[in-house]
């Protein structure tokens, strides 16, 4: 790793005894700070030479101690830091970490008080925390509010979610700030957990200004504290930390020193910068697993969407929903007959992933504890250490290993964390044991027995822990319902991937709108790699022919763009094994396609209406684009100068046919070889929902 630090106290800033101030190294963001009439922290932070967020109040609020008013600046700190380093896997082999520093410490008060607040100005954008030293008077705190404000200066556009201390699997609203009240109430799902009201919106969030400029507002290392939400001020354009709370209105207990998380803000006046901003990883703290050799990126098959066909209604191995983990005898009650987690349909899914150089296959409803877990009364209890009888797992365990084939385990908890926690060791160990490496977790449901949010203090503990002993396990994870990622997977890298959005299996539940993946990118995927579950080529649900008539908003060459534009380290291929060999020639472009890269660069992109993305394989000198487009039909401009110069590549083309339309002709796809350059540019055409899948090889 290449380290340089360089520290100076003469860079281009302003101090004096009530104000400080920093700029970014190339000097297009200014940060100051000061504190107000009441002694209340503030900042700001102009971009370019206009002002973005304008003064601002800064503070923390606890029941034993406020930390919000009745300052004087005591002391600052400034430096510069300009290192790299490499992550484990991602978009990028090397990561410029490149900044200016402006650490304040806050003094005053009585009985008197002490807060620190470090500012880190990248050329892409601002990161802040609060750091509390131990105090003279109080160490542990009930905190009550953080009082962070993002004070906008118009009625920016805002692409953003519900307020939502349990879910964030919603489709995305484009509206603005005057527009916010009316776009959100329209939303009608999870309304009984939104219990923070119409103006509260969920980050990663998106602004885009007039200018334009694009902001990305989120927060990096979430760890010991709650996340974040705004309240939304529409008239005066005003942003407000909003944390989750426990069911008695804390926001967060704290044993100090503390630090909280990064409040982050990417910014930029290209679209195509904030796609490929690693602000919130760099603001992460390094690895911390030493030998992370046995942290695999993988490609899976899997069940999962047997269920979501509607042909298979039940993860469940039996109709009777009186059976009890660990109490019931399951080799003594009635098999309903239309679960597939048994031993002849898994096979199937390892011969299907073998033959194909498919890394897994993940097995939902192998476990005792389904036939109850959504009434949510009585059984919300699973056993990860017992298979149902019709999974026999010896011999799919050998099986798998003879064909070179991983399973990918699988535990839904159904929310009962405690319960999780309880039974974590012995089922990290049983995976040991059983020739497991990864795991997917799930929390479906309300938070039991604790009554918690599924994003509040304790279940971002919850979830830490529960990725720090898989790490002691060697056990790689991705996490679904957990709370929405924050750059952490660069502490822990085995965090390979996390839903925490709404995902591709809605496709089967009303189906996701093509720009659905056009926003993504900028917003949930700033914290880190979404298990978004690509790969879905019979896209009309219809075709199963048992009532269902969703379909998924997309052409089946988009969803091959998917996998660079939706870049994850552990990617499903989620699609059913006889839906692949109708298209054996279409399913060869996710056979190549892999899921660690050298380099990115992003061609094209505005947000909720396309993106095109170039990426060059971490173990080859491939490269590979992705290209996808919201409801309208496009022609992407691929200017292949990322190429090195005088090398001539072949490019197999994955496109939509001329006829192609998601609504209409989703399965119409093309496939062509052209030969291209540092010199090419290609105008290639995208269907209304489609996309278009490059590889790119050595002549
Ligand atoms: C919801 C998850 O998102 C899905 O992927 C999983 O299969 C089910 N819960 C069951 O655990
Ligand atoms: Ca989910």
């Amino acid at each position: 790793m290449k380290r340089n630090f360089i520290a100076s106290a003469l860079l281009a800033a302003a101090f004096s005894a009530g104000a400080a101030g920093i700029s970014s190294p190339s000097g297009n963001l200014v940060l100051n700070v000061s504190v107000n009439d009441s002694g209340t922290p503030t900042y700001s932070l102009s971009y370019k030479g206009k002002t973005l967020v304008a003064d601002s109040r800064l503070g923390l609020v606890a029941d034993e101690m406020g930390f919000a008013d009745n300052f004087t600046i005591s002391a600052t700190d400034t430096m510069t830091v300009d290192r790299s380093w490499e992550p484990v896997w991602g978009e990028y082999s090397t990561v410029r970490d490149h900044f200016r520093e402006l650490a304040v410490t806050f003094t005053g008060g009585e009985p008197s008080r002490e807060m620190t607040v470090r500012f880190r100005v990248f050329d892409d954008g601002l990161g802040f925390r609060y750091e509390l030293p131990r105090q003279d008077n109080a160490n542990y705190l009930t905190l009550r509010d953080e009082a962070t404000e993002f004070n906008f200066t118009a009625d920016h556009k805002l692409f953003c979610i519900p307020g939502d201390y349990d879910t964030d699997e919603y489709l995305w609203s484009e509206t603005s700030f005057s527009g916010l009240p009316g776009a959100l109430a329209s939303y009608t799902g999870h309304t009984e957990s939104q219990r923070s009201g119409g103006n509260t919106i969920q980050t990663p969030l998106l602004l885009k200004t007039d200018g334009p400029v694009y902001v990305n507002l989120h927060e990096a290392a979430l760890d010991g504290y709650p996340a974040m939400l705004i309240d939304v001020d529409s008239d005066t354009y005003s942003m407000r930390t909003n944390l989750v709370p426990d069911r008695l209105g804390v926001r967060a207990y704290l044993q100090l020193p503390f630090n909280t998380p990064w409040r982050t803000l990417i910014v930029s006046d290209d679209a195509r910068d904030i796609l490929a901003s690693q602000l919130v990883l760099n603001l992460n703290e390094p690895c911390k697993i030493e030998d992370t050799s046995w942290i695999k990126p993988m490609k899976f098959v899997g069940v999962w969407w047997e269920m979501f066909t509607g042909r298979v209604k039940s993860w469940a191995y039996s109709d009777d929903y009186r059976a009890k983990p660990g109490v019931t005898d399951y080799t003594k009650i009635e098999p309903n007959g239309h679960h597939p987690a048994n031993t002849e349909n898994v096979k199937r899914y390892i011969d299907f992933a073998a033959a194909h150089g498919i890394d897994g296959v993940l097995v939902e409803g192998w476990n005792e504890g389904w036939e109850d877990w959504c009434s949510y009364k009585k059984n919300r209890q699973f056993l990860f250490d017992k298979p149902y009888p019709d999974f026999d797992l010896p011999l799919l365990r050998d099986y798998a290993a003879s064909k070179g084939v991983k399973l990918v385990m699988h535990h839904e908890t159904a929310a009962n964390a405690v319960d999780y926690e309880r039974q974590l060791e012995r089922a990290f160990q049983f995976m040991k044991d059983n020739n497991y490496d990864a795991v997917k977790t799930g929390y479906v449901g309300a938070i039991i027995p604790r009554s918690e949010h599924h994003t509040s203090q304790w279940m971002v503990e919850h979830v830490r822990h529960v990725i720090e002993r898989a790490a002691a396990y060697g056990i790689m994870v991705d996490s679904h319902e957990a709370p929405r990622p924050t750059g952490l997977c660069r502490t822990y890298p085995n965090w390979l991937a996390q839903e925490s959005a709404r995902g591709g299996e809605f496709e089967s539940m009303g189906g996701n709108p093509p720009s659905h993946t056009c926003i993504l990118p900028f917003t949930r995927l700033k914290g880190g790699p979404m298990d978004y579950t690509p790969g879905l080529f019979e896209t009309r649900l219809s075709h199963y022919g048992e009532g269902k008539d969703s379909q998924a908003g997309t052409t089946l060459a988009r969803q091959l763009a998917l996998y660079l534009t939706m870049p994850s380290p552990m990617q499903m291929a989620c699609d059913l094994p006889e839906n692949y060999e109708r298209f054996p020639d279409a399913f060869k472009f996710i056979e190549d396609v892999p899921v660690d890269w050298a380099d990115s660069r992003y061609l094209e992109a505005e947000p909720n209406q396309y993106i095109t993305v170039a990426r060059r394989d971490k173990n080859s000198d491939d490269w590979y684009v992705g290209a996808i487009t919201d409801h309208n039909a496009r022609k992407a401009t691929i200017d292949f100068s990322f190429l090195p110069e005088g090398v001539k590549y072949l490019a197999t083309i994955y496109e939509d046919a001329p006829d192609a339309d998601w609504k209409e002709n989703p399965q119409a796809y093309r496939i062509r070889t052209v030969t291209v350059d540092s010199r090419t540019r290609l105008k290639q055409p995208l269907a209304p929902g489609g996309g278009t899948a490059m590889r790119i090889t050595k002549k």
